[in-house]
């Protein structure tokens, strides 16, 4: 995109000024102030995967939501299994799911939802409403109700705009998310307004504006003495679609703070948070290291090493499990100098979606690539008005919470801030990290694949697997932290057998001691059944009628729930068992951990399903 006139942009930027203070402004801007007594900013959780312990809010949340909350939600969800399938369930799954082996023998679920622009936020929440109990035609299909079982919800990139809207949203159905809701007022969610472009909202004239006030909105930030960068501006514009607080009719309007001071730990009131009735929220940054450790290990094509700090932020706390750190910072406290003065306000849900999704740095490659970006308007407004005063215009900046940590280890130990950066820049397109951690315990991740950006996997769009293909490489690096199931070592495998347009079960015959979740991997590699490709748009869209998105959930509910089609005379079918083969991939885990053979349908569904 090109504005006619910088000095039309200048004109904005004079008019409304960066000394002016917008509602949106002064939510914005972090704050000051003596450390509550006995504030620690740093917890260290060590290097050693199996004693690094959760935070203690983390572990008391995944408490109660498995005594309270997973008891009906797995009954519900098998009921509506056990009700859509020409088939019957072997015993034990209806009795680790009822609960007869008691609360620890439920499977620990974790989701994955990846990157990949809109088009991966579109396809997260296709697959989500495909397994929400509250649609009936997800019931009916035999898949709803898994979602409320889940104990945890990763998200990067695209897929943080999808996780964290849902999460601040307090949990709506999908739909609702997506489309907004019928009464949205201006203070609520009002839905991701795809069809209104996120960059460039209007023609030349109403776009400078626009720029000129996202500017505006972040420049007392920066007065306040916090590190400014491009990934403010993009986080507050991202925020008009993926935070409460915003309509299509008031999109434009200067004097609302459009969801400016709704941080990422203050989620932790709303209700369905404060019930435990969402699963558990986890966001994925990567990070630009000033320096290495040893040998950089990059898979080819991508901008960061599979050995750099891998940082998740939650509710509660941001930091990371990886070896190299091993440390933690509660979130609410985020970009404080230190224990005696703590900065709140920080910690913007805005700015968070604008990291996980930051690829700027993959166009620094020279000032005009960078200009030339589609980031490259703001870039000029931010010089113009703080004439190239140290504004980083490729990353987002954090005060270093870890200054001082793990030297020997942890390669920005050394540095006043983090330079945090889009979580699939390492090839990771799917979130697996955080779900891998050992004290988390996930047994079974549904992962999402909905294809990397810039470049997409295949030509024409599609997946190709190579994010499961880097998350192999990367755990190959940290062996004593995580595991992972085999996966493909190439792309040209998962695409040959299948593996990408498919439900595909990964890890079925692992043995206990690999420690590995089974994996239910999900992709965007092909149109469903019969119908035309809609999914593989290309991820520089950036505005889309709603009459599309439509188009592409209602695929996405096909892709979900078709399982492996069936041919019989020529023709194809959903196969009426892919609701009976996820359930029993479903548990498992627990069917293992408890000694029980696997029998019956989930003989024939293994079979069918699993990657040997
Ligand atoms: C966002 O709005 C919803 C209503 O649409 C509300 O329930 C929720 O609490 C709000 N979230 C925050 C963080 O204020
Ligand atoms: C939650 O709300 C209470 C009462 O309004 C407030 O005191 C507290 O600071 C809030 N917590 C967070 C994390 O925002
Ligand atoms: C903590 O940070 C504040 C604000 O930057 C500074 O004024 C103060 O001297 C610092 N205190 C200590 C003990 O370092
Ligand atoms: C480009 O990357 C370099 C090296 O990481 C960094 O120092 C510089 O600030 C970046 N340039 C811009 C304009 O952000
Ligand atoms: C798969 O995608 C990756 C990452 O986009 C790319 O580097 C690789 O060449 C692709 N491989 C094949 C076989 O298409
Ligand atoms: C989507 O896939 C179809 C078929 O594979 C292809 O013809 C089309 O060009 C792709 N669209 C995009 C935007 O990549
Ligand atoms: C992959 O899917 C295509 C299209 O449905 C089919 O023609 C082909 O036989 C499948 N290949 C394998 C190895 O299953
Ligand atoms: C795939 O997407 C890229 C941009 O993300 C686009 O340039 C390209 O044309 C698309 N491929 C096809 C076949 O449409
Ligand atoms: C349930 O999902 C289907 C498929 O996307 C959709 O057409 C329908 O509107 C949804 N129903 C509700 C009540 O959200």
């Amino acid at each position: 995109m090109r504005y006619r006139s910088i000095a039309l942009l200048s004109y904005f930027l004079t008019l409304h000024g960066a000394a002016a203070q917008s509602a949106a402004a002064i939510a914005y801007a972090p704050t000051l102030q003596p450390c509550p007594v006995g504030t620690t900013l740093v917890r260290e959780v060590g290097v050693d995967a199996h004693t690094q312990p959760l935070s203690f809010h983390e572990a008391d949340y995944v408490s109660e939501r498995r005594s309270r909350i997973l008891p009906g939600a797995w009954a519900k969800y098998l009921r509506n299994v056990q009700a859509n399938i020409p088939a019957v369930l072997p015993q034990y799954v209806d009795a680790i799911l009822l609960g007869s082996f008691g609360k620890d023998a439920f499977p620990t679920l974790g989701i994955a939802t990846s990157g990949g622009g809109h088009r991966a936020a579109i396809f997260g929440a296709g697959v989500l409403n495909a397994l929400d109990g509250r649609n009936k035609t997800s019931v009916r299909a035999g898949t709803g109700g898994l979602l409320q079982t889940a104990t945890y919800l990763s998200g990067l990139s695209g897929g943080s705009w999808l996780v964290a809207s849902l999460a601040q949203a307090d949990f709506p159905p999908l739909p609702d998310l997506v489309f907004g809701p019928a009464d949205a007022d201006g203070r609520g969610f009002g839905g991701w307004i795809t069809q209104i472009d996120v960059l460039q909202p209007g023609d030349a004239i109403v776009t400078a504006a626009f720029v000129g006030e996202l500017i505006e909105e972040v420049a007392l930030k920066r007065a306040a003495g916090f590190p400014l960068t491009i990934t403010d501006v993009w986080g507050r514009a991202l925020a008009r679609h993926f935070v409460n607080g915003t309509t299509a009719s008031d999109l434009l309007d200067p004097a609302l703070p459009h969801g400016a001071g709704t941080t990422m730990s203050s989620i932790a009131n709303v209700s369905t948070f404060a019930a435990r009735t969402q699963p558990f929220p986890i966001f994925v940054t990567d990070s630009l290291t000033s320096r290495t450790q040893g040998a950089v290990v990059t898979e080819p094509g991508n901008a960061v090493p599979l050995n750099s700090p891998i940082y998740e932020f939650n509710v509660f706390e941001m930091g990371s499990f990886d070896p190299m750190l091993g440390a933690f910072t509660p979130t609410k406290f985020l970009g404080s100098p230190n224990e005696s003065v703590c900065a709140t306000g920080f910690d913007q849900v805005s700015f968070i979606e604008g990291m996980s999704s930051d690829l700027f740095n993959e166009f620094n490659v020279s000032a005009d690539a960078l200009a030339a970006s589609s980031i490259g308007p703001i870039i000029t407004a931010l010089q113009t008005l703080f004439s190239q005063a140290g504004i980083r215009l490729d990353a987002a900046e954090v005060p270093n919470p870890f200054f001082g940590v793990s030297s020997a280890t942890f390669p920005d130990s050394d540095q006043k801030l983090l330079a945090l950066v889009d979580g699939g820049e390492d090839g990771e397109v799917t979130p697996f990290q955080p779900l891998l951690v050992k004290a988390r315990g996930v047994d079974t991740v549904v992962a999402i694949d909905a294809v990397r950006d810039l470049p997409a996997d295949t030509v024409e769009n599609w997946t190709n697997g190579s994010s499961l293909i880097a998350t192999q490489h990367r755990i190959g690096l940290f062996p004593s932290s995580y595991s992972f199931p085999p996966v493909p070592s190439s792309a040209t495998t998962f695409v040959a057998k299948n593996l990408t347009r498919r439900p595909t079960f990964f890890g079925c015959n692992s043995p206990p001691s690999r420690g590995d979740p089974l994996v239910i991997y999900l992709a965007n590699g092909g149109p469903p059944l019969g119908e035309p490709p809609l999914t593989n748009t290309s991820t520089s869209q950036l505005q889309y009628p709603p009459e599309q998105v439509q188009a592409m959930l209602n695929e996405v509910f096909d892709i979900a729930t078709q399982g492996i089609p069936i041919r019989t005379h020529g023709a194809e079918a959903k196969d009426p068992l892919w609701p009976a083969c996820l359930a029993c991939a479903v548990v498992d885990r627990s069917r293992r951990a408890l000694g029980i053979a696997r029998s019956g349908v989930c003989n024939t569904c293994l079979e069918r399903y699993c990657w040997s």
